[in-house]
């Protein structure tokens, strides 16, 4: 990713948002996955925003993110403003509200509550194409909140063969990638 196309995305972010550990490896994964739909699920500071839509850029793919902070729409860039949506992660209205049918890459960075995550799972994972990568921030960090329900949704799901794997060597909090892989 150039460092100016990373600037041009996060200049709304008002320095909330830094080229931190977490930016190039979630651009690669992006970019390498070749997605047509990218939806992201917890906006935060629109640093994770900025990697994804860098690599949307790349591949011509689009972006759609929600957050249930509301101030989260004011840190994107405007282009970003009519797919952001102040919305909970896992109210079941919300891929229709985006116009979503299907996904191909989807990234998860919410409250990484159990209870929380395992709702995300059942709400969009169906969504998720066969080929298509889910990825979960700090799985290192937050495995009962976080990488328990992953397991435990793979364990309660074998119709499909999920891969489930930690990124070696990606950083300290933890980037979990689950693809779902033909029936
Ligand atoms: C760790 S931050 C996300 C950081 C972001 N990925 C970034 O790179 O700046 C977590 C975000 O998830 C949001 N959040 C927590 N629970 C949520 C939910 N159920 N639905 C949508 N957003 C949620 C919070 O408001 C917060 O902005």
């Amino acid at each position: 990713m150039k460092p100016e196309t990373f600037e041009r995305l996060t200049a709304a972010s008002r320095h909330g948002c830094k080229f931190h550990a977490e930016v190039l490896p979630l651009y690669n994964l992006a970019r390498e996955s070749g997605a047509k739909v990218i939806v992201e699920l917890g906006t935060g500071h629109g640093c994770s925003t900025a990697s994804l839509c860098a690599a949307a850029e790349d591949i011509g793919a689009t972006v759609y993110s929600a957050d249930l902070n509301p101030k989260s729409g004011d840190r994107l860039p405007d282009e970003m403003k009519e797919r952001w949506f102040n919305s909970s992660s896992w109210d079941p209205s919300l891929p229709e509200k985006m116009g979503v049918t299907e996904v191909d890459f989807l990234f998860i960075d919410t409250s990484h509550k159990a209870p929380e995550t395992a709702s995300e799972l059942a709400l969009w994972l169906p969504l998720l194409k066969v080929g298509g990568w889910a990825v979960f921030h700090d799985t290192l960090i937050c495995r009962d909140g976080v990488t328990v329900p992953i397991e435990q949704y793979i364990a309660r799901h074998p119709e499909f063969d999920w891969q489930w794997q930690e990124q070696v060597g990606s950083h300290k909090f933890g980037l979990g990638l689950l693809r779902k892989l033909a029936k």
